[in-house]
């Protein structure tokens, strides 16, 4: 199969939506075009639109059309589109990767000759769940002083991210995976997340899998990067290392990345619209050209992405860069650099992204509903000062008063200041019934307003109630 490669890229037809974008969008979208025209690759764009133009349009960034012909060709390119800060319009990047189910973010961060960097030879990929945690943007105030935001880890989540990595890994020839987290503070979320990568780390002996504290990683990313290779991440954490990761290669200019999921992907630039040098050729294409070839790759067009790396290397070993890269190329010298460059043929293996296809879609199996019985209930109620609720309803009885999660009853009152909002504890030796917690809310609201409460529930093996008490 391999020797036909060359012919089965002059065979197969792909259609490939393009968003061009907002910002210096266009400019670098068009540059990529270019690029990929010159290489012959049998690749027909459809345009679609998103951004600033469609919220005038449609009074949203994306409109069902684009999404559309995204599910329909599977595969696009997209440029950066602009998101209001604080308000305005939803982000067009999150409501195509949750539309789409596009629950894997694929950023490689890799050492270009040419782009001064502090370190040299890094050469890592970090892979990072794209839906779950706090990105599921559920909030809610509690109380005046008091919001609140929704950290939700769920397993078929984390079984997901962690199939893809491995797969990815895989066919790659990658040999290490390094999940990052937080487990010992979030000890049921991030331990979801990374019993999850464990469980999944079975089926692959040949891959090493470890594992190590966000914090520790941060400090080892801008110490010693070379020694990683893939990291797994959830999302926010994925969020922010993938930049710090980007500057370690050399800044947003060259920070490719993708979406994927079970048979569709977006590749876009990990940078945004970048309104300040919008619309005067000085924008760098790089990251725009390196999804591209994460694309070409996916798409099976191996011999062009390696055609397209290698030009850039070349070009930019050669010290022809775009202002950003401290050089003076506008992005069309820089671009027609590139397509002079482009190598006739380009052979041999080099280290690069391959689309994990085939089981990773895994999502877990069902599993036994097992004992999953209700022992107790958090209670939220707004307060002036340590409130005093009833000490027993029924079988429910207080076990403890926490303030932003110290606990403040029984025992000496801690040293911190108390905000206006508290939760109160109350636990029973035998399961309870929701008719037990509605007399205690009934109870409770006489005194307090209360804002949430959250069941305590207790499941045969697994001791998620003892877990759940942070006690
Ligand atoms: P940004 O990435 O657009 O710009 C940050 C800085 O990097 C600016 O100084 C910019 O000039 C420079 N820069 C970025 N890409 C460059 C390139 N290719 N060539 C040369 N210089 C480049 O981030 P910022 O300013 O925080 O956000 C601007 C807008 O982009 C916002 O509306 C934001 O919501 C949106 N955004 C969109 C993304 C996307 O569509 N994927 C991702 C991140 C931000
Ligand atoms: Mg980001």
């Amino acid at each position: 199969m391999k020797a036909l490669g060359g012919l089965r890229e002059a065979m197969e037809k792909r259609t490939v939506s393009i968003i061009k974008g907002d910002g210096i969008g266009p400019e670098i979208t068009e540059a990529v075009m270019e690029i990929i025209s010159a290489l012959d690759v049998p690749i027909e764009w459809e345009e679609a639109e998103a951004g600033l133009a469609c919220v005038e349009k449609y009074g949203n960034g994306i409109p069902e059309e684009t999404l559309e012909k995204i599910r329909r060709h599977k595969v696009a390119l997209k440029g950066p589109t602009t998101t209001p800060v604080g308000g305005g319009h939803k982000s067009v990047n999150v409501t195509i990767r949750k539309s789409l189910d596009l629950f894997a973010n694929v950023r490689p961060a890799k050492t270009l000759p040419g782009v001064k960097t502090r370190f040299e030879n890094i050469d890592m990929i970090l892979v990072r769940e794209n839906i779950e945690d706090t990105y599921g943007g559920i909030e809610h105030w509690q109380t005046p002083d008091v919001a609140q935001c929704l950290k939700i880890v769920t397993r078929p989540g984390c079984l997901a991210i962690a199939r893809y990595a491995f797969e990815m890994a895989r066919s790659m020839g990658r040999r290490r995976l390094t999940c990052v987290h937080k487990a010992n503070i979030h000890k049921m979320s991030d331990g979801l997340f990374l019993d999850s990568f464990r469980e999944v780390a079975e089926e692959y002996p040949e891959l090493m899998a470890d594992d190590i504290l966000i914090d520790n990683a941060c400090m080892q990313l801008v110490s010693r990067p070379e020694q990683f290779d893939v990291m797994v991440l959830p999302n926010l954490y994925g969020d922010i290392v993938s930049d710090l990761c980007a500057g370690l290669v050399g800044g947003l200019g060259v920070a490719p990345g993708g979406n994927i999921g079970v048979d569709r992907a977006v590749f876009e630039a990990v940078h945004g619209s970048a309104p300040d040098i919008a619309g005067r050729g000085l924008a760098n294409p790089t990251a725009m050209l390196l999804s591209s070839t994460l694309m070409l790759y996916y798409l099976g067009f191996a011999e062009s992405a390696r055609r397209i790396e290698t030009a850039l290397r070349t070009v930019l070993g050669a010290g022809i860069k775009t202002r950003d890269l401290g050089g003076t190329a506008s992005t069309k010298e820089y671009t027609a650099a590139i397509i002079e460059a482009l190598p006739e043929i380009e052979l041999g293996q080099t280290n690069a992204f391959a689309p994990a296809r085939g089981p990773f879609a895994h999502r877990g199996q069902e599993r036994e509903p097992g004992e999953w019985s209700l022992y107790g209930v958090d209670v939220f109620v707004h307060s002036q000062g340590l409130p005093k609720p009833p000490q027993r309803v029924g079988p429910l009885e207080l076990s403890l008063i926490s303030n932003r999660g110290t606990k403040v009853y029984p025992g000496p009152t801690p040293e911190i200041f108390l905000v206006d909002w508290f939760r109160l504890r109350y636990r029973s030796s035998q399961p309870v019934t929701d008719a037990d917690i509605y007399s205690l809310l009934t109870e409770i609201s006489r005194q307090y307003d209360w804002m949430h409460i959250e069941k305590l529930h207790q499941s045969g093996s697994t001791a998620m109630f003892s877990k759940a008490q942070g006690e």
